[in-house]
């Protein structure tokens, strides 16, 4: 029997398959996380972690939890997880990969349908009462039909958004890892730019104060990866500037982004709690995924959904 340690409760019934195998499954039951105190503390005795996005599983973390042999991530992105640290202290790392495609890129493609119509503001408008009347030049958004959408980041999640958006009749520019559009000529050419690669030290701030000066004043930037691939600071200065036209955001740096923070104060601005893959059936089917590569992992067999393997560290080079 190995103990189990699980940082938040998951949805659906997917730990009971832990249990029936004979394991000892303790969930963090209040609704706010554990501190990173109590994270330890609570994980330091477990032999197998599932843990969610906002957990910090660093080098330290992982040194303090000697028992530890896989850990599960309730997530597909893995940038709050060491990889590396985890593969020296020899933890196999799995993630939620395919399952909540969909859902992540039909939220990617609302945010950008609530932010081309003015959506947001609309609503707003209604229950505020500003609202006087029909007007022909009232709440005018932006087309789809004809507009460019820029990709940047070509994997499956991006994949999903381009097909929606060829639904759409738009013209879609992506970004790819071999090729694909230049990301200058894409910022430059696109209406909307969508944001869809892993947070990595590559990817931190890709979009900075002069990628953002690259875009046209009427482009809108919707971003459902991580925060920080966005230089924060400068979309602020940028939407206040009219640099460009808009950003919806379903995520941003910090999370939570506290209510009077400079960012929800800028102009023409849509942020989320990171809801992509907050459907019922992706958050259930994620549950299965973590269950399935917990239960691997404890089985010393290898997971069914692991990590990519981490770049190794390059030498320092000889004194
Ligand atoms: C993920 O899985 O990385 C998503 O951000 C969750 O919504």
């Amino acid at each position: 029997m190995a103990r189990v340690f699980v940082t938040r409760r998951p949805v659906g019934d997917g730990l009971e398959r832990l249990r029936a195998a004979g394991h000892e499954v303790n969930v963090w039951p209040a609704a706010e996380p554990p501190s990173q105190q109590q994270l330890i503390e609570r994980a330091q005795q477990a032999d197998a972690l599932l843990c969610m996005l906002s957990d910090r599983i660093d080098a330290a973390f992982l040194d303090a939890c000697p028992h530890l042999t896989v850990i599960a991530n309730y997530a597909v992105g893995l940038d709050n997880v060491d990889l590396a640290a985890a593969q020296r202290h020899g933890i196999a790392v799995g993630n939620t990969p395919d399952v909540l495609t969909d859902a992540t890129a039909d939220l990617a493609f609302a945010l950008l349908l609530a932010a081309a119509r003015r959506i947001p503001q609309s609503a707003e408008a209604v229950t505020n009462g500003s609202w006087g009347t029909w007007q022909p030049d009232g709440f005018l958004g932006t087309d789809l039909v004809g507009a460019t959408l820029g990709i940047v980041g070509s994997g499956r999640i991006g994949a999903a958004v381009a097909r929606r958006a060829t639904g759409f009749d738009m013209r879609v520019l992506t970004t790819t890892s071999r090729g694909g559009t230049p990301l200058e000529t894409l910022l430059a050419q696109s209406d909307f730019v969508s944001l869809h690669v892993p947070l990595t030290p590559q990817t931190r701030h890709l979009i900075d104060a002069d990628a953002l000066t690259r875009m046209k004043p009427t482009a809108i930037l919707i971003n459902t990866a991580r925060g920080q691939v966005i230089d924060q600071q400068a979309l602020i200065a940028a939407l206040h500037a009219g640099t460009i036209a808009g950003a919806a955001l379903d995520v941003t740096d910090p999370e939570p982004l506290p209510p009077d923070h400079p960012l929800t104060q800028a102009p023409n601005v849509l942020v989320l709690p990171h809801v992509g893959s907050a459907t019922t059936r992706t958050r259930t089917r994620m549950t299965e995924l973590a269950v399935d590569n917990l239960l691997a992992g404890l089985a010393n067999r290898p997971l069914p959904h692991p990590a990519p393997t981490p770049a190794p560290t390059p030498r320092a080079p000889a004194p």
